[in-house]
């Protein structure tokens, strides 16, 4: 006879791996009940290793320019209508001592895939970072790239990278990006990232067409075989520039109880609520952390005609002052979590 959904939770509780045919199985099958005990344990999970303590991410969306053209992604190259912008050195460093002044100790700095931003161009700003700030984290989120140029950031002072896998399936990822990208190379970046000792994310959309509980069957044994130090998920959300503009958004549900799951597979992860969730329901941030997340990552660069719209109506989680540091402070202490002002590396070893 088949376990049922509520042994097979129990199952990954205490062993944190189950096969892709068994995540199959509870994607399809988890009741309400289910739900609400993957949830409820994933956050016990979660403050057994990291307390209520909330980690905070500033993210610095430095350049909307990418020369690729994945289908479900606002700021792809054929999407004409979208304002490219490109920050400078100067300004970047400016976002950090904004951040810094908050007390944030981690910078995320986000792009598209931008050739303007060379190696050089880019290490020389990372090492600036670190020169200026060196009680803080850098993370770089910047696409594809060679095992050199992975190397050279690195020893630039990168600490940790994000590159979202998409997803663990080959044909399905052939559907979401066009011809010139390859699953193939998407899968050696990320060993390259991990192989190179850099604290590395990985994640998903949940919801992106063609998206079936197979597929997430496969992401989910793809993160519990890589043992990445972060997960990021989110809802697929629809853009309508781009050829998915008729697709319909991702389950809020559905992610929540994917990020249970993704934080009961790695009960030391550093798993963020992201913005995507928080664009789709007024309290998706705080479902997210009640449902094991850990992290947040609010925008230290939100000027007026700055569009970094990977969706629509993308919403802007900004910490303009201190004002939205207080109000985001007493948020969090209204559903019992405090926002930790440490670097927050994960409790999850690097590679090497
Ligand atoms: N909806 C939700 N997430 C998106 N991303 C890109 N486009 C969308 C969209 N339409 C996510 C991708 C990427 C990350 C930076 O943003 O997963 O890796």
């Amino acid at each position: 006879m088949n376990p049922t959904c509520k042994q097979l939770l129990d199952c990954l509780i205490k062993t944190k791996s189950l096969s892709v045919d068994e995540y199959e199985f509870l994607l399809k099958n988890f009741s309400e009940n289910d739900f609400n005990f993957a949830i409820k344990s994933a956050k016990e999970k979660c403050e057994k290793h990291y307390g209520s303590k909330i980690f905070l991410r500033g993210l610095i969306e430095f350049s909307n320019y990418c020369k690729n053209n994945c289908f479900y992604c606002g700021i792809r190259c054929e999407n004409k209508k979208l304002n490219r912008y490109r920050m400078t050195k100067e300004e970047i460093l400016q976002c950090c001592q904004n951040g810094y002044n908050l007390g944030l100790k981690t910078f995320v700095l986000q792009s598209g895939e931008d050739s303007f931003f060379t190696d050089e161009i880019l290490c020389d700003i990372v090492s600036e970072i670190k020169h200026n700030f060196p009680s803080c984290a850098i993370t770089l989120s910047v696409g594809e790239k060679s095992f050199d140029s992975y190397k050279l950031l690195k020893n630039a002072g990168t600490d940790r990278f994000l590159l979202r896998h998409e997803t663990a399936d080959e044909n399905h990822y052939s559907f979401l990006h066009p011809k010139n990208m390859s699953f193939e190379n998407r899968m050696k970046c990320i060993e390259n990232l991990q192989n190179l000792g850099f604290q590395l994310g990985i994640g998903m959309m949940v919801g992106s067409p063609k998206q079936t509980t197979k597929t997430l069957a496969k992401d989910l044994s793809f993160i519990q075989r890589i043992q990445p130090q972060m997960v990021g998920i989110g809802p697929f959300i629809s853009h309508k520039d781009t050829p998915f503009a008729k697709e319909p958004n991702g389950s809020i549900n559905l992610t929540l109880f994917l990020i249970a799951l993704i934080r009961l597979i790695l009960p030391k992860a550093l798993i963020p609520s992201t913005t995507a969730l928080a664009t789709l329901t007024s309290q998706g941030r705080i479902q997210g952390l009640l449902a094991g997340a850990n992290v947040l990552m609010p925008n230290l660069t939100s000027e007026k005609g700055r569009d970094y719209s990977l969706y629509n109506n993308k919403l802007r989680t900004g910490l303009e002052n201190v004002n939205g540091l207080k109000e985001l402070s007493e948020n969090l202490n209204n559903h019992g979590f405090s926002i930790s002002y440490d670097r927050g590396d994960s409790l999850i070893p690097v590679k090497n």
